[in-house]
């Protein structure tokens, strides 16, 4: 089970009837409970509470009971109980306007039942409450929705998703872009746009996408156009999204997803918007971190730089929904924490410790050596000591300070030369370190590291590894040696700052594996995924993330995380940090590029759901 619920369980609430007492009087809602997913064991699904009164609601609860399921993990909300449950909000959806809904995901332990769907109650749930089974007909016959749809639900099975959307889609549209929702843009004409504070995809570009893509919702999807009828096929392929903490060996197969045939739709008294809204509620339901057995991580910004996480509630929002792992993308590297010899500076990276902890994410500490030149501390530049010695003392200060904060670190970054580095020495770079003590530096780092640290997962981190070429040869050739000399390594950082179309995920495959069958831990540290390849003159320049670069870079993603759930065993996996969490923090940023997974109104882009649809096995 994943830890988020147990955090959740500690966020201690009081039950009992006063608890539902909160957005009574003229506020209703129609609370839903639906299935996204099912197979023999468990299932997913989400609770959508859509406000059908003409005021905001600012704060809610609900509570739900089963027979014989039990939960065994959560996302986007504060759960607790132990059957019965109740959910409040978190703090950035507690506000729910007019006709809008909000949901929260959850996945639940069948034991030995079928998938039940309880009622939803909760004075919030003014409006009607139901019970929407969304699973398709090839989930198994012995979990059939139909059938485990309780027998006091009054429940109508409608065996098309076409005719669910026509009867019961009135509100406003969106865009299901390649399974992840949209607004469509008001003024817009075509391409991407940003209207009211958010990116918002024209309308025309938006049905440009091949089937099942397309609008959703609305006045003019019960018209029962084709593209409605690609949009209901794309809301159960949306919906399998929240359905990927199911272990990928036991999950349905994506045909399960994939397939519209059959959706049931249990309830005559949904709201209105019920299919728009169940797309809705599961692709915002999406959790990165509750997809993956491993670490999803993120660069963030820290101390004084602008962009600070501890500064910015979007940040910390996406933080929590999505990644369970930080890294300091500056604040921890050499020059931040030792800037001068006699001086150590924890406070900002302490406080930035603190702020994870408190949001239920860990630590990957970088880097405790780094050559690149404006991150070594000037006096270590011209130092005329004892070298060694003094290296020990930076490296065991820090990580004797950071101990038990961190669950690893990058202990040595880039040691390794690039192919096409001249000035390169026996392969290596010819760092300060380097020539102030051979490559035994890299050893030592490391043996400091563990005596100050034995607990930290220890990693050697670099670029341009993943390549299957001479530079990983001399990866390899540096960690057997390593081995060999008892050297305590964990594990290696592949930073992973990719082109769209280099390396190949065959090479990218092959390193992970060759790092893998060695018996380290492989950890994808530094993720990013340029659109553009400014080396290569025939490729595409985009000079803004239109349509066709988003899709590309989605299943560039997609494909990345698969090859490392391919080639890296569970035991072995550190986890997979994406370099930034928004376009516009990344260091490609100016290039122009846009290669992480939100765009700059914290909006997730395509990518996140190829990063999705990655870890599900889709
Ligand atoms: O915060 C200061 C700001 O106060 C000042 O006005 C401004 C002026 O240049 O600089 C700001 O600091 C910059 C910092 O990023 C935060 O934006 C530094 O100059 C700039 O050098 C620094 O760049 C970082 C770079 O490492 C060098 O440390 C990038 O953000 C960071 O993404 C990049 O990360 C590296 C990994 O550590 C190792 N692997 C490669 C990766 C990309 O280069």
């Amino acid at each position: 089970m994943k830890s988020a619920f147990n955090k959740m369980l500690g966020a201690t609430m009081i039950l009992g009837a006063s608890f539902f007492a909160q957005g009574a009087l003229a506020q209703s809602a129609n609370c839903s409970y639906s299935i996204s997913n099912e197979w023999n064991t468990g299932a997913t699904g989400a609770i959508t509470i859509t406000n059908t009164s003409t005021t905001a609601i600012n704060g809610w609860t609900v509570g739900w009971q089963y027979a014989t399921n039990r939960l065994s993990s959560s996302w986007n909300a504060n759960v607790s109980g132990s059957n019965p449950y109740s959910a409040t909000n978190l703090g950035w959806n507690g506000s729910i306007s007019p006709g809008q809904s909000v949901s929260f995901g959850f996945q639940i332990d069948k034991r030995g039942g079928s998938a039940e769907r309880p009622t939803i109650t909760g004075s919030i749930c003014g409006g009607a409450t139901s019970s929407v089974a969304t699973t398709s007909s090839s989930v198994p016959a012995s979990s059939a929705p139909a059938s485990s749809v309780p027998a006091s639900s009054s429940s109508v099975a409608v065996s098309s998703a076409r005719s669910s959307v026509a009867s019961s889609v009135t509100t406003g549209q969106q865009c299901n872009w390649y399974g992840t929702l949209y607004p469509l843009c008001a003024t817009t004409q075509s391409g991407w746009g940003y209207e009211n504070n958010k990116s918002c995809i024209s309308r025309a570009t938006c049905t440009s996408q091949p089937a099942p893509y397309g609008v959703v919702g609305g006045a003019s999807s019960a018209a029962l156009s084709s593209s409605s009828v690609a949009s209901s096929s794309s809301v159960a392929s949306s919906l399998a999204l929240s359905s990927s903490s199911i272990p990928s060996s036991s999950s349905t197969p994506s045909s399960v997803a994939r397939s519209s045939s059959s959706v049931a739709v249990s309830s005559s008294s949904i709201a209105s918007s019920s299919i728009a809204s169940s797309v809705a509620s599961s692709v915002n339901g999406v959790s990165l971190k509750a997809l993956a057995d491993f670490p999803i991580g993120v660069a963030v910004r820290a101390g004084s730089e602008a962009d600070s996480i501890l500064n910015s509630a979007q940040q910390k929002a996406v933080l929590v929904q999505h990644f369970d792992q930080i890294t300091a993308e500056n604040i921890m590297k050499m020059s931040y924490v030792h800037p001068s010899e006699a001086t150590f500076s924890f406070a900002n990276a302490d406080a930035l410790i603190e702020f994870a902890r408190q949001n239920g994410a860990s630590v990957h500490a970088h880097a405790l050596i780094w050559h690149e030149d404006y991150q070594v501390p000037s006096f270590m530049k011209s130092y005329s000591g004892d070298f060694p010695a003094m290296l020990k003392t930076h490296v065991q200060t820090i990580a004797s300070h950071f101990s038990g904060k961190v669950v690893s670190w990058d202990v040595v970054n880039e040691a390794i030369a690039e192919n096409s580095d001249s000035s390169a020495v026996n392969g290596f770079r010819n760092s300060v370190f380097y020539q102030k003590m051979g490559v035994n530096f890299i050893d030592q780092a490391f043996i400091w590291a563990d005596e100050a640290d034995p607990v930290a997962d220890l990693y050697y981190n670099d670029f341009n590894t993943e390549t299957n070429d001479a530079k990983t040869t001399r990866l390899l050739a540096l960690i057997d040696g390593m081995k060999t000399r008892g050297v305590p390594i964990d594990g290696v950082g592949f930073q992973m700052h990719v082109l769209p179309d280099w390396p190949s995920i065959a090479n990218i495959e092959a390193s992970f594996r060759a790092v893998a069958q060695r018996g380290l831990k492989v950890k994808i540290t530094e993720l990013d995924v340029r659109v553009n390849n400014k080396y290569n003159s025939s490729a595409p320049v985009y000079t803004s993330l239109t349509p066709a670069a988003a899709a590309a870079q989605s299943e560039r993603y997609r494909q990345i995380v698969a090859a490392y759930l391919r080639a890296v065993p569970a035991a072995q996996r550190g986890g997979i940090t994406v370099w930034g969490m928004w376009d516009a923090q990344s260091w490609f940023a100016k290039d122009p590029d846009w290669p992480l997974l939100f765009d700059n109104s914290f909006q997730p882009k395509p990518a996140l759901q190829g990063f999705a649809n990655g870890l599900t096995g889709q």
